[in-house]
């Protein structure tokens, strides 16, 4: 018998508290705790079906040829788990879009695998919790565990060896505090060193990622109490140094990784010195050269203007605070 096809959307996050390096590989562990927000604009929609006399699995990404490779790997064995789960033997056929660039810093591994979690845990019959579907997501990306829930979210590294801790929870609902986000992409390319490589190979050569792992904690508590104040000042304090001290971890490492371009530094140059001049944003940058802009609804038009008069910001994607992966009616 053919399960029902089933059609999730999911919102990429960004780590105001980043998470860089893993406990545990085979199940994708993560070292660190961190603590992100989900944006409502860019989305992931993916549909999946469990095909009875179908014995593999196919992959369409944004309507291109069926998927291969490294792609379709990850999608096959993120399906292995939902089908023992659900005591399934049979194929599927997934068919993904992303609403933005693909692989290029914007963390559209996130939404990818919570869309994936949703719609294959559904398409299989199963009735998952928020907190089972935010383990199962953490399978497939670390990331994607936050991106299951809505507006501030806090990811547990957990100590479980088996993982059962290590999930993310909602701290606060989109409307707790309106913030704004602008995506400033100052390159076209995909990225060189995937995020998972990259802290692979900075936790065996960085002399810093003792020190890196140690800062966290004391980071989470200070993002955790500035959201429930709304405490801009301290929120933009402690991200633009989570994100410098995760760079520094990946730049120690032996050869060093620079995810930045010219653009990137310049940019924090910049957005320092608004920052400085009065007006409310912070910046923070992921595995890629890309600089997401945080800021309050008040200074959002000026941090728009600022960005879009330079040259070195190719694309600009304006993003508020959304809601976690879902359902959705029809493809
Ligand atoms: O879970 P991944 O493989 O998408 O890695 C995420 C790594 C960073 O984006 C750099 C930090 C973070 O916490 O999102």
């Amino acid at each position: 018998m053919n399960t029902m096809p089933s059609t999730a959307v999911a919102h990429p996050n960004i780590a105001l508290v980043k998470y860089w390096g893993k406990r545990h590989i085979d199940l994708n562990l993560p070292a660190t705790g961190s603590l992100s927000v989900t944006l409502e604009e860019l989305e992931t929609r993916t549909t999946v079906e469990f095909l009875e006399d179908r014995g593999h699995d196919t992959l369409h990404l944004d309507g291109g040829p069926v998927a291969s490779g490294r792609e379709l790997d990850r999608v096959e064995s993120f399906l292995d788990r939902v089908r023992e789960r659900a005591d399934l033997e049979c194929g599927a056929h997934v068919e993904t879009h992303n609403h933005f660039p693909t692989g290029a810093g914007l963390a559209s591994s996130a939404s990818g695998f919570a869309a994936l979690a949703v719609a294959a845990t559904r398409a299989a019959g199963l009735e998952l919790s928020g907190r089972e579907l935010s383990r199962l997501a953490r399978q497939g990306s670390g990331s994607a565990a936050r991106s299951i829930f809505g507006g501030f979210v806090e990811m547990h590294r957990g100590t479980a060896e088996d993982g059962s801790d290590a999930y993310a929870e909602p701290i606060a609902s989109p409307d707790h505090w309106d913030l704004r986000c602008l995506v400033a992409e100052t390159d076209t390319g995909q990225k060189e060193i995937g995020s998972t490589e990259g802290m692979l190979h900075t936790e065996r050569t960085s002399p810093y990622h003792d020190a890196w792992i140690e800062t966290v904690e004391r980071d989470l508590e200070t993002a955790r109490d500035a959201v429930e104040s709304r405490d801009f000042e301290a929120l933009a304090e402690v991200a633009e140094s989570s994100c410098l001290r995760m760079h520094a971890d990946a730049l120690a490492a032996d050869p060093g990784i620079l995810y930045w371009n010219g653009a990137t530094v310049s940019l924090i140059h910049r957005l320092r010195e608004a920052r400085r001049n009065g007006l409310d944003l912070f910046f923070t940058i992921d595995a890629g050269p890309h600089v997401k802009v945080f800021c309050t609804p008040e200074a959002e038009s000026d941090v728009i203007q600022l960005l879009a008069d330079r040259d070195d910001v190719l694309n600009l994607h304006e993003a508020s605070l959304g809601p976690g992966a879902h359902i959705v009616e029809g493809m």
